[in-house]
């Protein structure tokens, strides 16, 4: 688009930037451009108050369109009861003077209020379109971007759309200056306006420099975002592997691209700025000399061409130059008009707001489900069919890659199935009843996010409002109880980034009374005991014991070790249902899956081949 001169350096995204502003701050945006539009009059009325000033200072105003106008003025104050004296005429000039400022001011709150209050409309619109895509478009993403846009960049389209106020009731203003300089001279208004309009159109190299300025800075503030996120959340990591210096290196790099083109886009505008100064300056003198050389003006005159030229040169200057700060932020609004039209697109049907969460009275059955992550890409689960019966426990096995998490995605709502149905209770768990059924659920990841907040804060969480005793229950059957007592405040001790204070086992489990305090009618583990120690895995798998035959539970696991007291287990191998039963029968079948898996890991009775 840019570079072959087919649309203007300013046109992508400010159409859509455009009707953000009507649709989104419109009352606030039209009740700036009145206040300009006020502005602009007053310093109208001073400006003609300038001329009977003039004449009663004993200026001579070298005939022209200056004396009729001296007289209009003078009965314009007649009208209000207000004899044309120098100190009336003074008075009612110092009123306009302070009523200009007085509008400055409130013009300056109602325009931050603008911006403020449209970042936070860019914001909350963004975070909404976020939260309602697809978990699958959502997986793919680089969540720093999200994070990006609805930061600087949103911030930055504020003040894009500042900018275009300003234009909008800057181009009134200088029109009210026009009209008022068409009265003294039309010659010479027509030469400032032809000035005017070859600064506006010789900018136009200078826009395409601030765009391409604005979409350099977009680039190094998202690579920069990126690299900080991910090393921020990776520390550890970079510590242990001795590459603090490097990434510290790639850092400052990054840190400096983002300076470099912050500082070539103020360049680019202070070029303007001065090349603007400068022509306007030199457009005055030249305006004065003709004035005086070849229309001989009067004393009067010229002070008030000095006064009004100066002022409309200025105007249009500085119109040429918020175009240009326009076209440098312009790029925020496309990466995030984009990102929000992405998300919009890949939005996820929705139902009701839940009201209370669903009981599972009998059970889950997946039905034929299928499902790609990709629409051309691989099968990751084919033509599933199993039972998940309520207040009995479910083993799903396999090795890694199997398909294992995107079943648990498919049974928690997450994900909806390519093929095939995903029922409960006999109802398919479609966006109707989505909601309800995820307010009901518990789940207890591999890697559990523990927010960095005391304990109570984390377990309320998942059931806000549920009282202590509930708390302490839960922590109880998770077999955390006694943890949390021994942390420095119990309940309220604070769990660092991620739960970084506490061991795998300790977060596990905490992670684990998270997921029951909710009494869930699903609840789910994902690998939960992994990554643990044997000693971890046998107080989990202990706690779970207690809980068999009270919930539903759904326990997902590559190492057989984890599953033993299932009621039925299924195998999966490469997405789909390999075999099924109990844990016993199927490591007795000669040649099962099952019994193949328990062999590699050194799990069959001593003497039993596969
Ligand atoms: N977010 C994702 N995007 C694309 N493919 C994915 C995603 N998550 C998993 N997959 C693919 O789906 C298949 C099954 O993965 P998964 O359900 O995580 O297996 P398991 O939990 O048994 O290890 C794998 O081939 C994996 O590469
Ligand atoms: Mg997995």
């Amino acid at each position: 688009m840019r570079g072959g001169g087919a649309a203007p350096p300013w046109e992508p995204g400010l159409r859509g930037l455009l009707r953000f502003a009507r649709l989104e701050v419109g009352r606030p945006a039209a009740t700036l451009a009145s206040l300009t539009l006020a502005m602009a009059c007053l310093e109208g009325v001073e400006l003609l108050l300038l001329v009977p000033l003039l004449r009663l200072a004993g200026l001579d105003l070298g005939g022209g369109g200056l004396d009729p106008l001296a007289e209009s003025v003078g009965g314009l104050l007649r009208a209000f009861g207000l004899e044309p004296t120098l100190g009336a005429v003074l008075a009612v000039f110092a009123a306009a003077g302070i009523g200009v400022a007085l509008l400055g001011s409130v013009h300056a709150s109602a325009s931050a209020r603008l911006q403020a209050g449209a970042t936070a409309r860019i914001r909350k619109r963004l975070y909404a379109a976020v939260s309602r895509a697809r978990w699958t478009f959502l997986a793919r993403r680089r969540s720093s971007d999200l994070a990006l846009a609805l930061t600087a960049e949103a911030d930055r389209v504020a003040s894009a759309l500042h900018f275009a106020v300003e234009i909008g009731t800057g181009a009134v203003v200088a029109a009210v200056y026009l009209a008022m300089a068409l009265r003294v001279s039309p010659a010479l208004t027509a030469a400032t306006a032809a000035c005017a309009a070859f600064l506006l159109l010789a900018a136009r190299r200078r826009l395409l420099a601030a765009r391409e300025g604005g979409e350099e800075i977009s680039l190094a503030l998202a690579a920069w975002y990126g690299e900080m996120t991910e090393h921020l959340s990776s520390l550890r990591l970079h510590r242990a592997f001795g590459n603090a210096d490097r990434a510290e290196e790639r850092f400052d790099v990054l840190v400096d691209r983002v300076a470099a083109g912050g500082s070539g886009l103020s360049e680019t505008h202070a070029g303007t700025r001065f090349r603007n100064e400068a022509v306007t300056t030199a457009a005055l003198a030249v305006l004065v000399w003709v004035a005086v050389e070849v229309f001989s003006l009067g004393a009067g005159s010229l002070v008030l061409l000095l006064f009004l030229y100066g002022r409309l040169m200025r105007r249009a200057g500085g119109l040429q130059q918020q175009v240009q700060y326009m076209a440098g932020e312009l790029p925020a609004w496309d990466a995030v008009a984009r990102l929000e039209a992405e998300c919009r697109a890949e939005g996820e049907e929705r139902g009701p707001p839940p009201g209370a969460p669903l009981v599972l009275r009998e059970g889950m059955r997946f039905e034929g489900v299928s499902f790609r992550w990709r629409e051309e890409g691989p099968a990751a689960l084919e033509g599933v069919t199993l039972e998940i019966p309520a207040a009995r426990t479910t083993a799903v096995v396999g090795v890694s890659g199997a398909g294992k998490s995107t079943l648990v995605d498919l049974a928690t709502g997450l994900l909806r199935p390519s093929a095939g149905r995903v029922l409960v209770d006999g109802a398919e768990l479609d966006p109707a009843r989505r909601a309800a059924w995820q307010a009901g659920i518990g789940a207890v990841p591999q890697d559990p996010f523990l927010f960095h907040d005391t304990v109570r804060a984390n377990l309320l969480w998942a059931a806000p409002g549920a009282p202590e005793a509930d708390l302490e229950e839960a922590l109880r059957a998770a077999d955390a109880l006694d943890l949390v007592r021994s942390l420095p405040g119990g309940l309220d001790a604070v769990l660092g980034d991620r739960g970084s204070t506490l061991s795998g086992g300790e977060r596990q489990r905490i992670a684990l009374a998270r997921a029951l305090v909710r009494r869930p009618s699903l609840l789910v583990l994902d690998e939960a005991t992994s990554s643990l120690d044997s000693e971890s895995e046998e107080r989990i798998r202990a706690a779970l014991a207690a809980l068999h035959g009270r919930a539903t539970l759904l326990v997902v696991a590559h190492r057989l070790s984890t599953v033993r007291g299932a009621d039925a287990v299924h195998v999966l191998e490469g997405g789909r249902l390999v075999e099924s039963g109990s844990f016993e029968a199927l490591l007795a079948r000669p040649g099962g899956r099952l019994r193949a898996l328990a062999a590699a890991q050194g799990i069959l009775p001593p003497g039993a081949g596969p």
